[in-house]
Order: C-alpha cells, then sequence, then structure tokens
C-alpha cells in the first residue's frame, strides 16, 4: 500500500485528479470505478477545471460507481445518479450511457445486483477505483462483518451510516435503510484502487487502515492484500489535528 502524504483536502483533491489525468491519457478507454460522498467532490472539481482548461478528453472513458441507495430515483437530488450527473458528468465529455450506477428502483433488486456485477465483468473490469472511507471503515456500502469476498449486493445500511449520510436529508427518517453497493470482492478485482481520506473524523479509520489487523470487521482492512493501492491522505487524517 503506497502513502501519499498531502497537507490538506485541496491538495488531496489536486493530486487525485492528476492521477486520474495522467490514466486517461494514457488509457483513453479507461474503465474508472468512481465513488459518493463528501471526499471526492473536491477531485471532480478539479477533474472539471481540468476538463475545461485542457480538454481532457473523457468520450471514451466507461464509469462504474460504487453504490445506490434503494427506494431513489435517478432524479431525486439525494440519489447517487442525481450527484454524479450533478457534480461531475454534465460537466465532461463523457456519454452518459458509459456511466453505470446501480439502480435502486429495479423490481427486482438481487438481480440487478447480479446484472451489475455482470456488466462490470463484460467490460473487462475496472482498472481503476476511486474509493472513500467511512469511520468505521466501510468501502461502498460495504459495512463492517461483510464477507471479503462479496459480489455487488444488497444491504442494510448501519445506523451509524445512516447518521453520516443525515446531512443531506431533510430528515433522519428520509435516508433509506437499504443500498445496493459492489462487493468487497469486485472493489478487489479492480486493476488498481485509489483511496482517499481527508480530515480528523478519518484519524482512526486511517490508523486501522494502514496499522490494524486485517478483519471483516474493519472492511478496508483487505485492501492491505491489494498489489495496486494507493491512499492519498491529508494530515488531519493522518495526525488527527485540525
Ligand atoms: C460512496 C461510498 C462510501 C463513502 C464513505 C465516506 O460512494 O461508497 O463508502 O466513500 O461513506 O463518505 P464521505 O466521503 O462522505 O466521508
Amino acid at each position: 500500500m503506497k502513502i501519499i502524504e498531502v497537507e490538506n483536502y485541496q491538495e488531496m483533491s489536486k493530486q487525485a485528479a492528476q492521477y486520474i489525468i495522467e490514466k486517461i491519457k494514457k488509457q483513453p478507454k479507461l474503465k474508472l470505478g468512481l465513488a459518493t460522498g463528501g471526499t471526492p467532490v473536491g477531485l471532480y472539481q478539479k477533474l472539471i477545471e481540468d476538463h475545461r482548461e485542457n480538454g481532457t478528453d473523457y468520450y471514451d472513458v466507461t464509469t462504474f460507481n460504487l453504490d445506490e441507495y434503494i427506494g431513489l430515483q435517478g432524479t431525486d437530488p439525494n440519489s447517487y445518479r442525481y450527484f454524479m450527473n450533478d457534480q461531475l458528468f454534465d460537466h465532461i465529455n463523457i456519454q452518459k450511457e458509459n456511466t453505470f450506477i446501480p439502480s435502486g428502483v429495479k423490481e427486482d433488486s438481487e438481480q440487478e445486483a447480479k446484472d451489475y456485477e455482470a456488466t462490470i465483468k463484460s467490460y473487462g473490469g475496472i482498472d481503476l477505483q476511486i474509493l472513500g472511507i467511512g469511520q468505521n471503515g466501510h468501502i461502498g456500502f460495504n459495512e463492517p462483518g461483510t464477507s471479503f469476498e462479496s459480489a455487488t449486493h444488497i444491504v442494510q445500511l448501519a445506523t451509524s451510516t445512516r447518521e453520516a449520510n443525515a446531512r443531506y436529508f431533510a430528515r433522519m427518517e428520509d435516508v433509506p435503510t437499504k443500498a445496493i453497493t459492489m462487493g468487497i470482492g469486485t472493489i478487489m478485482k479492480s486493476k488498481e484502487i485509489l483511496l482517499l481520506i481527508s480530515g480528523d473524523s478519518k484519524t482512526e479509520a486511517f490508523n486501522r487502515l494502514v496499522n490494524g489487523e486485517i478483519d471483516p470487521h474493519f472492511p478496508a482492512s483487505i485492501l492491505r492484500k491489494h498489489p495496486g493501492v494507493t491512499v492519498i491522505a491529508d494530515q488531519a487524517a493522518r495526525l488527527g489535528v485540525k
């Protein structure tokens, strides 16, 4: 696991953007795995700025997002489809039909999970997966205790995760209780992984990620077994200072 130490959120976002841009230049048909949440917002802003200024080309790039809430339509401002369109896809020249996000509104969500896994496979897998990390070590919506071998599946969200995400919703009751997520096994099959971690609320998670035991109770710990993981961590996450 390679750790890139940066000073702050801005620097983390800048370095992550640079990493992705270099990749796309070398591999214009990149299969890029993406995350939502607060952590990658700055990264997406940098990608948009670069696209405007330098014309980095996304026309042949395909993206696969980690997860989606069950029950939210893509037009719902709290859905991850809406988030991705708003924060990135609407501002770069990616073809929308090449942006995959598991659907949270299919009648048979178990089937949707199988189909999503098959779609990733049919594209030859993910070349580079971007990850954030939850305070409890979750990656995607894989909560503590999830099997390291899991494929895309439906999950019941932990109360701590619903509380952490409640800031985006009008009321706690509006936060969905279920989600569809790539599994840990799916994530581990990515050829390369770039994990971003920022802020003093993530210091314990950073410590456990780097020094803790490899244990399903801290899902991200399995990343230490992946040969191509880079972590970009800011000072607050590493040292717990504001
Ligand atoms: C988002 C995702 C989650 C987040 C994690 C951290 O697609 O899969 O695992 O990466 O909850 O969220 P933030 O970045 O809001 O701290």
